[in-house]
Formats: C-alpha cells, sequence, structure tokens
C-alpha cells in the first residue's frame, strides 16, 4: 500500500471513483433491511423489531449523505451494515460496485478496509494504555507489509494532516481533550485510505465551540482525499454544514431524502418540517419551517403504525394514511414517502 500522507504532511488523492460517470458509486444500498429478534421469553417466539426497514440512497466519492432523525430510528443500525459490521437481513449493499453483502469472507475484509468508522465517544474508542503513535500505526501492522520506520513515518505525517503536533505521539489518549481525541480517532480512521468514512455523531459529545472545528477538518479532508461520507447526525444545524444530501428516518423508515438545499428550503414531508421546525436557528428561514409540536409519543418499533409510520403523530393525516404505507416517489425534485406531499407545498 502507497503512503496515504507524505512526511510534509500532503495528502495524496486516490483516483477519483466517478471519472465520466462510468464508474460506480463508492456506497449504493438498495432497500437495505435489518430485523432484531427480542426475545421475550423461554417459550415463547421472538417478537420482530425491524430497527431499518428498507433505505435506498447512493454516496458519490467527495460527497457526504447526512442521515438525520430521532433517537431509535435507525440511524446507527444503518451506519453499522454500511461499515459491514453488521449483516442486513434484507436488500442489497454495493461498495465501489462490489457486492458488500455476499462476498466471499477474503474480498469482505478487503472491503472492510475500505471503509472505516468514526464514532459519537472519543473517549471510549480510543484504547487508553496505547499511545497515539501505537493507535495510528496499529492499520498499518496489521494490513501492509510497511517496514517500521515507514509506518512511523506515515502515522506522525497523518498526525500532522488532522492538527496534532510531532510531541504528541507519544502521548496517551487522556492527555487530550475531546476535540483532539476525536481528531486522533480520524486520523487512525483514514490510515488505511478508505474510499468512505461512516461517521456515527462525530461531534455530538463536543462542545459547540470545538464541533466547527472538526467538522471543518472532516470537510478539508473530504476535499483533499475525495472522500465519501455516510454522517449521522440528529443536528440539523451540523447537517446544514457538511452535508451534500440528506436523508431522513422515522422509525426505521426513510420518509423523505434528496440534495439538501431542497429538503431545507421546501421540505415536503410533515416530519421533515416537523423536525427542521423544532431546530433553534431554523425556523423562519424557508417558508415550510414553523414551529410544530408533534403530538403523540413515538410509536414503539416493536409495534410499527399500519399504514403511513408517522400517521399517528401527523398533523395532516387522513384515512388513506392510517390504512396505506407511501412508497417513496419523486416530488418537487426530491424522493419522498406521503400521500399528501403535493398539498405540502411549503410556499
Ligand atoms: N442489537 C440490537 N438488538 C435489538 N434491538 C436493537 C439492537 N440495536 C438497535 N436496536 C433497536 O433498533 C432501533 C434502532 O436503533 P438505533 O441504535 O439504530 O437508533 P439510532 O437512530 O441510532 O438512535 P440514537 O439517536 O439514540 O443513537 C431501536 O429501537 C433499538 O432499540
Ligand atoms: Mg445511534
Amino acid at each position: 500500500m502507497n503512503a496515504p500522507v507524505g512526511a510534509d504532511g500532503t495528502v495524496s488523492v486516490p483516483p477519483p471513483l466517478e471519472v465520466g460517470g462510468t464508474n460506480p458509486p463508492v456506497v449504493d444500498a438498495k432497500n437495505l433491511q435489518r430485523t432484531y429478534q427480542i426475545k421475550r421469553g423461554m417459550f415463547a417466539a421472538p417478537d420482530q423489531l425491524r430497527a431499518v426497514g428498507g433505505v435506498s440512497f447512493t454516496v458519490a466519492s467527495g460527497k457526504t449523505l447526512a442521515v438525520v432523525g430521532e433517537s431509535g430510528c435507525g440511524k446507527s443500525t444503518l451506519a453499522r451494515m454500511v461499515a459491514l459490521i453488521e449483516k442486513p437481513t434484507a436488500g442489497e449493499l454495493r461498495l465501489g460496485g462490489m457486492d458488500a453483502v455476499n462476498a466471499p469472507d477474503e474480498a469482505r475484509n478487503q472491503l472492510r478496509q475500505s471503509v472505516q468508522m468514526v464514532f459519537q465517544n472519543p473517549y471510549g474508542s480510543l484504547n487508553p494504555r496505547k499511545k497515539i503513535g501505537n493507535i495510528l500505526e496499529a492499520p498499518l501492522a496489521i494490513n501492509t507489509t510497511l517496514s517500521v520506520a515507514q509506518r512511523s513515518e506515515q502515522g506522525r505525517a497523518m498526525m500532522a494532516r488532522v492538527g496534532l503536533r510531532p510531541e504528541h505521539y507519544q502521548r496517551y489518549p487522556h492527555m487530550f481533550s475531546g476535540g483532539q481525541r476525536q481528531r486522533i480517532a480520524i486520523a487512525r480512521a483514514l490510515m488505511l485510505q478508505p474510499r468512505l468514512l461512516v461517521a456515527d455523531e462525530p461531534v455530538s459529545a463536543l462542545d459547540v465551540s470545538i464541533q466547527a472545528q472538526v467538522l471543518n477538518l472532516l470537510l478539508d479532508l473530504q476535499e483533499e482525499m475525495g472522500l465519501a461520507y455516510l454522517f449521522i447526525s440528529h443536528d440539523l444545524g451540523v447537517v446544514r454544514h457538511i452535508a451534500h444530501d440528506v436523508l431522513v428516518m422515522y422509525l426505521g423508515h426513510a420518509i423523505e431524502q434528496g440534495e439538501k438545499n431542497k429538503i431545507f428550503s421546501s421540505p415536503r414531508h410533515p416530519y421533515t418540517q416537523a423536525l427542521l421546525g423544532s431546530t433553534p436557528g431554523l425556523v423562519g428561514t424557508a417558508p415550510g419551517i414553523k414551529r410544530i409540536v408533534l403530538k403523540g409519543e413515538l410509536p414503539s418499533p416493536l409495534n410499527p403504525p399500519a399504514g403511513c409510520v408517522f400517521s399517528t403523530r401527523c398533523p395532516h393525516v387522513t384515512e388513506r394514511c392510517r390504512v396505506e404505507r407511501p412508497v417513496m416517489r419523486e416530488v418537487d425534485g426530491r424522493q419522498v414517502a406521503c400521500h399528501e406531499a403535493e398539498k405540502l407545498i411549503s410556499a
């Protein structure tokens, strides 16, 4: 494997995937599903919990798809499937055009190097007994034939690239702030030159002032390395800053997805409108974004509503919504799963 970064900290750019539009997207997910079996007792049949109920999307190199939705809607489950940590129960997942679900173990291990994950908690994801240098070099020691000197050179260069100083190389994780630790986690994720970074709430645990610095680092790295990001967040302010495309989930289902600007300027699904309307600073930025207090509780994923998953809380619900689940379809330049989408023109 070639050096991802030179000693001066410059990053070599992997060949673009989408040249001439003929190359496949970095991620191509079709109807991805994940069901968990929940045991109720020794003799009872297990309940089925549909954490992700059929989600489709693509992410091209150099682009960010943000997945948003409230707690429990299936964001992390989706992230784990795309990062090859967990297998989908149904659906297709292609990474760089290769079937990532049915690939033989060896090919799957190769694919696993091309997708790396950054987690919310930079305190828990770094081994407290290892020095930063060891943490950064470990992926190279396991997956490459680089010499000790080459590994050290690449680790130090990557550390400089994420904004840490040379003397930090021999320090332990507890000696760093939260923002610095997240920089280390990002550096570790990039050591094997992945094409895709799956980031699950990567800045949620950080102070607001630090969040912007880490987001800007991610933006710079994306531009330099042509990385694709699957960016999980419940914070729409953050999403507006970093995403190209947005996928909104509710109770395991995608309910609206498309270009960020479309979604933020004219949300069509009542849930998207409510989500944007509950974000400080976004109310009033577009005609459809009004403060809406949703009635009712989030239903249990073990017992979802029969028709539209949002029907029990939707301010525009009709009889049809209670019995017929809407499919994703194109309305006004984005995909939306709502029978009433045409009527919900936000202008
Ligand atoms: N390993 C598991 N076994 C059983 N149920 C699970 C498992 N992992 C997740 N779930 C359930 O699947 C649903 C989706 O969970 P998930 O963690 O993906 O949501 P999330 O959107 O990431 O939530 P949060 O914003 O709180 O992180 C939840 O109802 C959760 O309880
Ligand atoms: Mg989660």
